[in-house]
């Protein structure tokens, strides 16, 4: 099975998943990335089950909208049913590295907002220790240059994502070199830097479940 494979057969096992738990008025936090666009296209099967979904990113929401599935506001949305989205890495704790595709400050949102956060992901994203995937901070664009500065401190190799602006009108800085033994830590240490908006590390609120695509199968984890 190639990487695209395996990705299509965990957006089918998160579809599979969340059937048992959509009602008719469920509202659905939907993520951002190659992994998502999958399940979202998957998703387009159940639009009668389920009331509408809040998007991470306006690509999610265009993609959404187009299937004819309903996109709300979060701030309309109450809780959310759960929410499905990639990662770039995932370690045994279900610590994630996410924002390779720099939605991460409305990713954290919506995941802080869905009862489960079910993550789906490819082998290549399963790590020991996070950081070898570089980490993306979103930074308001005049303090890029001290949050940078800042990073170097925390061990870090600091790399302007040039041209890039996100959905929220900021820059992304992603951070090399970085060993990421206590995830947690870092994540508190970088949300002080002032100017970040917020960092890929998700910790604090990491994965409830994993869905993980192997040659072997997909499999199901939980964080250890
Ligand atoms: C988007 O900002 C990211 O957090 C994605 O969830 C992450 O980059 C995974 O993307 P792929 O599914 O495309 O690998």
């Amino acid at each position: 099975m190639n990487q695209d494979q395996l990705k299509q057969a965990v957006a089918r096992a998160a579809i599979e998943y969340i059937t048992p738990k959509l009602q008719a008025d469920s509202i659905l936090g939907v993520g951002t990335g190659s992994t998502a666009n999958f399940f979202i296209d998957m998703l387009g099967e159940l639009k009668h089950d389920f009331a509408g979904a809040v998007a991470s990113s306006d690509s999610s929401a265009q993609r959404l909208k187009a299937l004819g599935i309903e996109v709300l506001d979060l701030n309309s949305a109450g809780e959310l049913v759960a929410y499905v989205d990639g990662a770039d890495e995932a370690n045994a704790q279900l610590s994630l590295i996410k924002g390779g595709g720099a939605a991460l400050t409305r990713e954290k949102i919506v995941a802080a907002v869905a009862r489960e956060f079910v993550c789906i992901a490819d082998q290549s994203k399963w790590v020991d220790v996070l950081g070898e995937y570089p980490l993306p901070v979103e930074v308001i664009p005049m303090a890029r240059s001290y949050v940078s500065r800042e990073l170097v401190k925390l061990g870090g190799s600091p790399i302007y994502r040039e041209g890039v602006i996100t959905d929220n009108g900021n820059v992304i800085i992603d951070v090399h070199q970085l060993t990421i033994l206590e995830p947690k830590k870092l994540e508190t240490e970088i949300n002080q830097l002032t100017g970040v908006v917020a960092s890929g590390l998700f910790a604090h609120r990491g994965a409830d479940v994993l869905l993980l695509g192997t040659t072997e199968g997909v499999k199901t984890i939980r964080p250890v």
